[in-house]
């Protein structure tokens, strides 16, 4: 079951996990591999992590999600990750989704081929930052749709179509069940009053992995923590 950690500063106290999780990882087999995840916890933690003693050196950096758009335009996960973090810090390699791709099928494809010949296969993420969206959403992992329902052990990757009820409504990558659930830790930033029921239904609600994607995390394996503010924590 998952770690529920109340703290005054989100960003600070993730920080401190990351640096855990990936120096314990450097320290046990060489390097450590992340997956960055975007929304509004992402550029916070950015800049906390600038600062923190991370072994960048010896660390993977790979995405959970990507919109379809090229990588400097606004909306792009990894934009938002080179100007917080990766143009500051030198990552051992950083693994962008190529949202820009005309085919993004084939795009998927491509990145979980990538992730194979990093991490070996089947591979094992040390870490896995998310964020968790109105809808009960985790990575681009949608309710209602197939892509949300399924472990996706071989395919690891997908294309999935806009979504229609969040912005920005383009389609998508995103990481499938499989990489979150196997990692050996998983952190879950969540802050706002506006969050709390939606935390309250992930941790404690009816268990439906199509309907709420987010339950994904009760069927990880590995260390899973929820940082969030005492507004977010005020329903549970
Ligand atoms: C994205 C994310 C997504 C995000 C959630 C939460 O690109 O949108 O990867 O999974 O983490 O939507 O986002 P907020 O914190 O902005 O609600």
């Amino acid at each position: 079951m998952s770690e529920v950690a109340i703290v005054p500063d989100v960003p600070a106290a993730t920080a401190e996990l990351v640096v855990e999780s990936l120096a314990g990882a450097a320290a046990a087999r060489g390097r450590s591999a992340v997956a960055l995840t975007g929304g509004s916890t992402a550029a916070p933690l950015f800049g906390r992590l600038r600062e923190a003693a991370v072994p960048w050196e010896r660390t993977e950096i790979f995405f959970t999600d990507e919109r379809a758009v090229p990588p400097d335009h606004e909306w792009s996960n990894y934009r938002l990750a080179r100007e917080g973090l990766l143009g500051h810090v030198a990552a051992r390699a950083v693994h962008r989704m190529r949202g820009e791709s005309p085919d993004l099928d084939a795009e998927a494809e491509r990145y979980a081929e990538e992730v194979r010949s990093s991490l070996g296969d089947p591979p094992r993420l040390d870490l896995v930052l998310l964020g968790l969206g109105p809808d009960g959403h985790i990575c681009s992992l949608f309710p209602g749709r197939p892509a949300s329902a399924r472990r996706g052990d071989e395919q690891l990757v997908q294309h999935v179509a806009a979504p229609t009820h969040v912005d920005p409504k383009v389609p998508r990558l995103t990481l499938l069940p499989f990489l979150v659930v196997t990692a050996r830790a998983v952190v879950l930033q969540i802050k706002g009053a506006d969050k709390a029921e939606l935390l309250a239904r992930t941790l404690k609600g009816e268990e439906d992995l199509m309907a709420w994607p987010a339950h994904w995390l009760r069927k990880a394996c590995g260390r899973v923590v929820v940082v969030c503010d005492e507004a977010a924590a005020s329903k549970l």
